[in-house]
């Protein structure tokens, strides 16, 4: 099966050579085609050009992208798709006058989350899951990192990741699953948070190592929940079974969680929403990437990761969503760009790169999705006519896509 897209009017994110991961100045940089054309043979990208130098080919499906831009599908590398109901009345209670720290504080939050979640059973979970993975598939996210984290126990995190598992049997998306195992501090456990980091370290990791039902570790470190010597030996312990670090840092306090990731060869950290000097030099020359989660910081309304700061420095920047019931109920990408644009000052070069090939190194899957290269997976989606690249975060709240191509299939 061969799909030719031709007249597009701008095609995005063209790397000829394998670049994982873009930094710096370089973000600023988006490779263009003008007037191209993109060839697809089953799920793969063959070839691309300009229109003149298409020479007549046959192929089984044409389309005409006339005005349209064509570009690789979002690569959302971090998300708690997996949960079960919502937080509608927390969002209610923060309006009229709660933190969120609150919230968590009265026994809500992750907490609530994790009652609806044991409560509800595998095959509901499932079908919320999935509506919710459809949903942002429309959005034009083709590649997206899923996280346990709302179980709080050993069975009902099992549940979560057997539920992602099914995700990606069922789903032609790329997943990755990671475990969150230590997300929240549980009722039972309120006044001996090592027991529970125990049971995580003895019990949980050891059985989803043996499943293989994860690719990544992480925990939330932060005040209220996890401390650094929790962090580490739950790192230390996830190792044994190969699950690389990609952790929640620095959302509400900074105390050193990054060089800690950095130490354990994380592959990201991820909200960053407070990043002091010594962050920033801890990721200098390391393989972490830095991921901003500025949907969290909207819904929140906490401060937004100093974007700027970060590649002024030098290094690379991920954008995602933080898909969940508590801090970010959207799954839209779109929305993402465009508020790193509005409110991190990011330019839309820098923001694209950053939701595509290094949301892509994020999840550790670059070599196969986030640009339009030859070799790479056809996941891609056409924007309906606009007028420029800069239109999409520009426009915001309108939807800009047209088609999502995932393995070269229309979805
Ligand atoms: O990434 N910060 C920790 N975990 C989630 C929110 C969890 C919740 O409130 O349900 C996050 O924002
Ligand atoms: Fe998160």
């Amino acid at each position: 099966m061969t799909t030719l897209i031709t007249n597009i009017k701008e095609l995005l994110q063209v790397r000829e050579t394998d670049h994982k991961l873009i930094t710096g100045k370089d973000m600023k940089r988006l490779p263009t085609i003008k007037n191209a054309y993109l060839l697809i043979d089953h799920d793969t990208i063959v070839d691309y050009g300009e229109m003149k130098d298409l020479r007549g080919i046959e192929t089984d499906n044409t389309i005409d992208a006339t005005g349209k831009l064509v570009l690789p599908t979002w690569c959302d590398s971090h998300t708690h798709i997996v949960f079960a109901g919502n937080r509608e009345q927390e969002f209610v209670d923060r309006i009229n006058g709660l933190s969120y720290e609150d919230i968590a504080n009265r026994g809500g939050g992750i907490l609530n989350s994790a009652e609806k979640l044991q409560n509800t059973s595998e095959d509901d979970l499932y079908l919320q899951s999935a509506k919710r993975l459809k949903e942002v598939i429309k959005l034009g996210t083709g590649a997206i990192e899923i996280k346990s984290g709302y179980g709080l126990t050993v069975e009902a995190e099992l549940k979560m990741l057997r539920v992602i598992k099914r995700l990606k049997k069922d789903f032609p998306v790329k997943i990755k699953a990671t475990l969150l195992g230590a997300h929240a501090i549980p009722k039972e456990y309120k006044n001996n948070k090592e027991a529970f980091v125990n049971l995580v370290i003895d019990e949980l990791i050891p059985q989803v190592g043996k499943l293989q039902l994860a690719n990544y570790i992480d925990v939330f470190c932060e005040k209220g929940y996890f401390d650094l010597n929790d962090t580490e030996l739950i790192l230390k312990a996830a190792s044994n079974y190969n699950l690389i670090p990609k952790i929640h840092v620095n959302q509400f306090n900074a105390f050193g969680g990054v060089g800690l990731g950095v130490k354990y060869n994380a592959l990201s950290v991820d909200h960053l929403e407070e990043l002091n000097d010594d962050d920033i030099q801890a990721l200098k020359g390391s393989h972490t990437i830095p991921v901003a989660l500025p949907s969290c910081s909207y819904f929140l309304s906490i401060p937004y990761t100093p974007a700027r700061k970060i590649i002024d420095a030098g290094l690379p920047l991920a954008l995602a969503t933080d898909y969940n019931p508590g801090s970010t109920p959207s799954g839209n990408m779109n929305f993402v760009i465009s508020t790193a644009c509005i409110k991190m000052k990011m330019t839309p070069e820098e923001a694209i790169n950053a939701a595509t090939i290094n949301g892509a190194y994020a999840m550790g899957i670059s070599n196969m999705y986030g640009s339009i290269t030859k070799g790479k997976k056809a996941n891609i989606m056409i924007t309906k006519e606009v007028p420029s690249y800069n239109y999409l975060p520009y426009a915001f709240g309108d939807n800009h896509i047209d088609q999502v191509l995932i393995n070269g299939n229309i979805q």
